[in-house]
């Protein structure tokens, strides 16, 4: 009798230990460690993880893991650059590096979010006196998905710093 209840034990905590669910980070660098998946940057010049001669221009030991991949300054609005970004789960949360006063003035950020056939746009003008960068921003969340694969995909019509995505 005791070795069933002691079986059923190890059995429950297995099962709990399954089902409770984890977050798991996707850096724009290194990718999703654990699905082994790098995010992909479309069209490749649009792209930056050192720009020197950018508008924008955030401390890369001020971002999550000690890298970011930002927008160059000659955003195309009729041809936006964009993220894809694979990962199998029930929730996304996206961080990003916003800026605020820039030499050039004042930003927008603007983006458009496309997950399983839904759009969410996202867009903010600066907000003056909150210093030049706000790092590890929340910008996007959505928790309620079915537990399966998804592919996110982040169209950019302004300029940009994507920092890491969690999913759980
Ligand atoms: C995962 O991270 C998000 C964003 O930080 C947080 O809101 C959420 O509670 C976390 N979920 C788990 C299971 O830790
Ligand atoms: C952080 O970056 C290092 C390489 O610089 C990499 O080995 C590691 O997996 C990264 N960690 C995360 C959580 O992405
Ligand atoms: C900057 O990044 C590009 C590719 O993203 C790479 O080819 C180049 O060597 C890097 N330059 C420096 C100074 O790290
Ligand atoms: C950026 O990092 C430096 C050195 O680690 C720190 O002194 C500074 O407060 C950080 N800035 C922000 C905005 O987090
Ligand atoms: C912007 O994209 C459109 C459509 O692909 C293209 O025709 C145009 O040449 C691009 N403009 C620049 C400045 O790259
Ligand atoms: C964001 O960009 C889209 C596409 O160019 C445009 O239609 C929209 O008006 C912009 N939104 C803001 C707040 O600038
Ligand atoms: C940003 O400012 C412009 C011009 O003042 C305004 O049209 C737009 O609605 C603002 N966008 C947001 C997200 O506040
Ligand atoms: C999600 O994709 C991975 C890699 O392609 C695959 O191994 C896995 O079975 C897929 N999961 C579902 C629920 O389709």
């Amino acid at each position: 009798m005791a070795r069933i209840i002691l079986l059923l034990a190890i059995l429950l905590q297995a099962w709990i230990i399954r089902c409770t669910p984890a977050n798991y980070t996707i850096d724009d660098t290194t990718g999703d460690a654990r699905a082994q998946n790098l995010p992909f940057y479309l069209p490749q010049g649009s792209w930056s993880n050192n720009c020197t001669e950018c508008d924008m221009q955030p401390e890369a030991q001020n971002a999550s893991n000690g890298t970011y991949t930002q927008t160059r300054d000659n955003v195309n609005i009729s041809n936006p650059a964009y993220i894809n970004i694979d990962f199998e789960g029930t929730a996304i949360y996206l961080f990003f590096i916003l800026g605020n006063e820039l030499p050039s003035g004042s930003i927008t950020t603007n983006i458009t979010i496309r997950l399983d056939r839904q759009e969410y746009t996202f867009s903010r003008n600066s907000t003056q006196g909150t210093g030049f960068f706000e790092y590890d921003q929340l910008v996007f969340a959505k928790d309620t998905l079915p537990n399966t694969n998804h592919t996110l995909s982040i169209d950019v019509y302004s300029v940009l710093a994507f920092d890491r995505a969690v999913y759980t």
